[in-house]
């Protein structure tokens, strides 16, 4: 069969059943249910072949935080090709389809969790930051008990929850600009109730978390949780060892290096789930010249960056960092040799140039890779969502 018939598009409402009752069986057990719904027919795109719908996959217009500034990222999600349709390149139509597309609509950076890493790197992505899920005994969270106030609230009165997030998120790298989206899901879910509580300092609300109750296990399952500072972990922890009557066990998403985690008296947690993302540069300029940079640092970086997939992003591009910002143009310097899969854990802080070398992604003299590393360095990054 050939390659050059198959076609990506939109979808028309009508067509949206069938394509996500295709994602569905698809994705198998690893879909939840309901989710293409939420997202809406109008970000999916699928491919056909003459006429008929072989799969399709969905974009998400977010944001990402990087070095305190959000980044606008297309967020790929249910990406499905029906059974009979596999193995003619019906995936690489959607995938590169798609890149052109976010690129011409100015998108920046796109980012996705992969079932199967091999199939994006095709197309430029690479693993670029952490999800965890923690796990441990409500008894191991043993902590004084101290001044803060924990406040029941409720979960509809946003305000205060996206300003905590968002204050967490600008020192974090890699956290969604969540968008209604992903904030809907966690703070409206239907079903088993949801508890949401603020951390109090006095007047200054410092954190929350929000969680449910499981059925079936004595377990608590956090689905959101900030704690801006020690005393607020701390506060936190104390909170649900106070339920260590009735609950066994917890678990939580959270960064690399999580304060509760941290904070705990023993090394009793354990790493429940851990999957790296994987993030692809769409348009090189506007991706660098979004994010933010350490403001200490003034440095210039030449990049010798090849693009196969988005051709237009080829060519020499030298960086100039200063107050925190970065600058891009074309440039004839020479530089760091990468590609997209180079680039992308260098731009999120997950990977430093010199283990971008190991991994044979990157070329170039010892001196411009830690110059490299210095210039995207900061927290590891992370998403404590899932899309
Ligand atoms: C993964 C999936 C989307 C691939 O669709 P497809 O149309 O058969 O893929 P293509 O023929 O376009 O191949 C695209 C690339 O992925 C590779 N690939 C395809 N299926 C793969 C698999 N199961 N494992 C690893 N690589 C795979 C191909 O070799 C090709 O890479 P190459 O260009 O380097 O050779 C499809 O098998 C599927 O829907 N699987 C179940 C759902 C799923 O895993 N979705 C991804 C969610 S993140």
């Amino acid at each position: 069969m050939s390659y050059s018939k198959l076609t990506y598009g939109p979808i028309t409402k009508k067509e949206a059943e069938s394509l996500w009752e295709t994602i569905y069986q698809s994705l198998h057990r690893h879909a939840q249910p309901g989710w293409n719904e939420h997202v809406g027919y109008e970000q999916f795109r699928a491919v056909r072949l003459k006429n008929k719908i072989l799969g399709g996959m969905g974009i998400i217009d977010l944001g990402q935080w990087f070095g305190g500034n959000i980044v606008r990222s297309g967020a790929v999600t249910s990406v499905g090709v029906a059974p009979e349709g596999r193995g003619i390149g019906a995936a690489s139509v959607l995938l590169k389809n798609s890149l052109a597309e976010m690129y011409e609509l100015a998108i920046p950076i796109s980012t996705l969790f992969p079932s199967s890493t091999r199939v994006y790197r095709s197309f430029g992505y690479e693993r670029a930051g952490t999800k965890f899920t923690y796990e441990t005994t409500v008894k191991e969270m043993k902590a004084p008990l101290n001044e803060l106030e924990v406040i029941e609230s409720n979960p509809s009165e946003r305000e205060e929850t996206y300003l905590l997030y968002n204050e967490r998120a600008k020192l974090s790298n890699g956290n969604l600009d969540r968008g209604s989206v992903l904030w809907d899901l966690i703070l409206e879910t239907q079903g088993r109730k949801i508890f949401h509580y603020i951390v109090m300092d006095g007047e200054k609300a410092v954190g929350y978390v929000n969680f449910q109750q499981a059925r079936s296990a004595d377990h608590i399952r956090v689905r959101d949780m900030v704690a801006l500072n020690s005393e607020c972990a701390e506060r936190l922890l104390r909170f649900f060892y106070d339920h260590r009557t009735v609950i066994d066990t917890i678990s939580w998403n959270g960064p690399p290096n999580d304060p509760m985690r941290l904070l705990m008296e023993e090394q009793e947690v354990k790493i429940a789930y851990s999957r790296d993302w994987m993030l692809r540069i769409i348009d090189i300029k506007k991706a660098i010249e979004s994010r933010g940079y350490p403001k200490d640092i003034q440095s210039t970086l030449t990049l010798n960056y090849e693009d196969p997939i988005l051709p237009q992003n080829s060519g020499t591009w030298t960086i100039e960092v200063s107050e925190g910002k970065g600058t891009v143009s074309k440039s004839n310097l020479p530089g760091l040799t990468l590609g997209p899969r180079g680039l992308a854990p260098l731009y999120t802080s997950y990977l430093s140039a010199f283990d971008i070398k190991n991994m044979g992604l990157i070329e170039g003299s010892s001196d411009e890779l830690a110059r490299a590393s210095l210039i995207f360095s900061g927290p590891k990054p992370w998403i404590g969502d899932q899309f």
